[in-house]
């Protein structure tokens, strides 16, 4: 089992009379298996996103519904540790998880903590990998926001959790580092089987890397499947103001000029090409 949202309601707070409480995630119902999943939860600004993450590993807690998390159901006994080694969270805003005075000294921290064998040799390979080797001994509080975003996401992977959560990881980062960490992130997914859910804004993001899609809308789910099925649906996409990614708009485009019959959910521009070629080859023939 992985995570479960069962009838999941949540307030940040709660009203004497428990009356008018006003409910920031609202019937939520949502299973995440604990392998192989690679997901994006999208929405406008608001819409609960990040409240939501934050559940996924019990960081916040229902304020009624069940959320069980790797086969224990989240209560007030419930022994967190072992989930927090489980389920890593990237937070939004990295100043908040990183609070050691140096570097190293942080992303050393959560395998420390959770008693993983060589903690050093994953924490330092990790940050090789995200290239902040020469970042070690520096205060973290000296840092950039895409530094400091980096070290945040590296403390977290150190830890080997076998599910990650990244809220909005790729903000503030340039386009090598972010294609890099992508790149990385996919790897685990593909090769290592781990279940990796982002929060993201870009389609781009979603169109190139993701299997399913959440949308949340004002703390309600209102999707939750393949990209395909999302790109599909036109009324959706509108009425949650969402972006299509570049190809499709460029395909969806074309298809309309021409008047031809394109499949425009393609998700690369190699593919968008052979998709046009295909068509537009029938047409002429
Ligand atoms: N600590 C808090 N106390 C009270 N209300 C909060 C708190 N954090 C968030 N909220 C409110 O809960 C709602 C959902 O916020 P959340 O941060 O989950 O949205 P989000 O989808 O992550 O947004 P964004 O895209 O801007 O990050 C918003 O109305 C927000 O104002
Ligand atoms: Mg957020």
């Amino acid at each position: 089992m992985g995570i479960n949202f069962s009838k999941v309601n949540f307030s940040y707070y709660i009203p004497r009379k428990k009356q008018n409480i006003r409910f920031v995630l609202k019937d939520i119902n949502l299973n995440i298996a604990k392998e192989g999943e690679f997901i994006a939860l999208v929405g406008h600004t608001g819409s609960g996103k990040s409240t939501l993450a934050q559940h996924m590993n019990a960081l916040i807690t229902p304020t009624s519904g069940t959320l069980n998390i790797l086969g224990s159901v989240i209560n007030k006994k419930t022994k967190l540790k072992p989930i927090r080694r489980k389920v890593g969270l990237v937070f939004q805003f990295p100043e908040y998880q990183i609070f050691e005075d140096t570097v190293k000294k942080d992303i050393l921290f959560g395998p420390k903590n959770f008693g993983l064998e060589n903690p050093e040799e994953k924490a330092l390979e990790i940050a090789e990998k995200m290239g902040i080797s020469d970042l070690l001994n520096r205060s973290p509080f000296t840092l950039s926001g895409g530094q400091l975003r980096k070290v945040a996401i590296t403390g977290i992977l150190a830890s080997d959790p076998d599910i990650l959560i990244l809220d909005e990881p790729t903000v503030g980062l340039d386009p090598f580092t972010k294609t890099e960490l992508l790149d990385f992130l996919k790897q685990l997914n593909e090769e290592f089987n781990k279940t990796i859910v982002i929060i993201t804004h870009d389609m781009e993001v979603v169109s190139k890397y993701i299997k399913r899609v959440i949308v949340l809308n004002d703390g309600n789910v209102v999707f939750d499947g393949s990209k395909k099925e999302l790109f599909s649906k036109e009324n959706l996409m509108e009425e949650y103001n969402l972006d299509y990614p570049e190809t499709i708009r460029i395909l969806k485009h074309l298809s309309k000029r021409l008047n031809v019959n394109l499949d425009v959910n393609q998700h690369s521009i190699k593919a968008a090409y052979e998709e046009i070629v295909r068509v537009l080859g029938e047409k002429h023939e």
